[in-house]
């Protein structure tokens, strides 16, 4: 299947504009999930349970690999990526309103590195958009595998009011959502990467897990986890300051990494953005991954992402410390049951990674 589409499908796709391309491959996959009867098939074919379910945060995964955010911005096609094979989704990224997020074109394609550059600016449909959808569409309680949603600030939002948006959006998907991840990493929303400097981070962390607490006391369960995804372009002083954060703060995880603003050596590509898929952000990432599985002694879960093209390398980002993987370019070039592939890869060495 993966050879019919890098062969027929890729290249019929490749040759439309990218994110026309992209919407075309999102409005299948949204046509896809309102078919419960579809998914439950292809689920049964696709999806992958490992042995015992993958134990994190305090949530049960079947398998190790998730998509990553940004595809399904909306919460619009999780039951799709379910029957795909994936582990689990991440929604989003979400801001409180629905905004259009920059001019197109602002998806650019890069076969020869098997790369994308996209500074898309969370164009979304807003928060309440996306309760919507996942209420009606992939409900709380009646899934097979975890969704976690991603919260970021509205471009129009200024920096010292960043915490409003992302309190505001948790506590609008809050019974929805299986676990947060505060992203403070994207490169396309200006300012958004000065989150990551330790006194606003510190601030904005502490609000979000006093509001998840108060939330948890008021229902009588447990506090949703609370992840941070992080750039790849740190420096290894900045990611000990934020570790150190969110070990004082009891976070759960770390989602490591973003897409990257460096370029490779030799790059002609002039187009801004956050570049994704392709050797040097893998390795990038792994380093990153390596660093903080290193410095934490393992005690900070890692979902490792950036740059997964092939089972080696989702092996390697677990070799380096991630506990599980997340897929977003790579998907692109590989193909809809690339996840299914890497689940089954991981699956098969999962011994090694517990
Ligand atoms: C088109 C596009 C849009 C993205 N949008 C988001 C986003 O809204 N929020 C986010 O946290 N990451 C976003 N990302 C980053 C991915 O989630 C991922 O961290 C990054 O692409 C590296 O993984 P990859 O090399 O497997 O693509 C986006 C990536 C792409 C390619």
């Amino acid at each position: 299947m993966g050879c019919i589409y890098e062969t027929i499908i890729r290249p019929m796709l490749f040759k439309m504009e990218p994110e026309q391309a992209h919407d075309r491959g999102r409005t299948a996959l949204m046509a896809l999930s309102k078919v419960p009867g579809l998914c439950s098939l292809l689920r049964a074919c696709n999806q992958v349970r490992e042995d015992n379910p993958v134990k994190l945060f305090g949530l049960e995964f079947p398998n190790r690999v998730g998509l990553a955010a940004g595809m399904d911005k909306d919460g619009e096609f999780a039951r799709a990526i379910e029957a795909l094979g994936f582990g689990h989704a991440e929604v989003g990224t979400v801001t409180p309103q629905g905004q259009p997020g920059n001019p197109r074109p602002r998806l650019f394609r890069y076969p020869e590195q098997r790369a994308l550059i996209n500074r898309m600016g969370f164009n979304n449909k807003g928060s309440e958009a996306m309760l919507q959808c996942l209420s009606k569409d992939y409900p709380k309680g009646k899934r097979k595998m975890p969704v976690g949603v991603n919260i970021g600030k509205a471009k129009a939002t200024p920096l010292d009011h960043a915490v409003d948006d992302y309190v505001a959006s948790f506590r609008t998907l809050a019974d929805q959502a299986d676990y947060f991840t505060i992203n403070i990493s994207s490169p396309n929303t200006p300012g958004l990467r000065e989150l990551q400097t330790k006194s606003f981070l510190r601030d904005l962390l502490t609000t979000l897990r006093d509001e998840n607490r108060s939330y948890a006391k008021k229902l009588g369960h447990q506090p949703h986890p609370l992840l941070l995804k992080i750039a790849p372009d740190l420096t290894y002083a900045e990611i000990d300051q934020i570790v150190e954060v969110l070990l004082d703060l009891d976070y759960n995880g770390i989602i490591a990494t973003n897409t990257t603003i460096a370029r490779p050596r030799g790059f002609t590509s002039s187009e801004t953005g956050g570049m994704s898929g392709g050797t040097d952000i893998h390795k990038r990432s792994n380093d990153v991954i390596d660093f903080i599985h290193r410095s934490t002694e393992g005690k900070l879960p890692i979902i490792g992402v950036g740059g997964i093209d092939s089972v080696e390398s989702a092996g390697e980002k677990m070799d380096a410390g991630a506990s599980m993987v997340q897929i977003y370019t790579g998907w692109i070039y590989r193909g809809p049951f690339f996840a299914k592939v890497l689940a089954q890869a991981l699956k098969s060495h999962g011994e090694d990674w517990i």
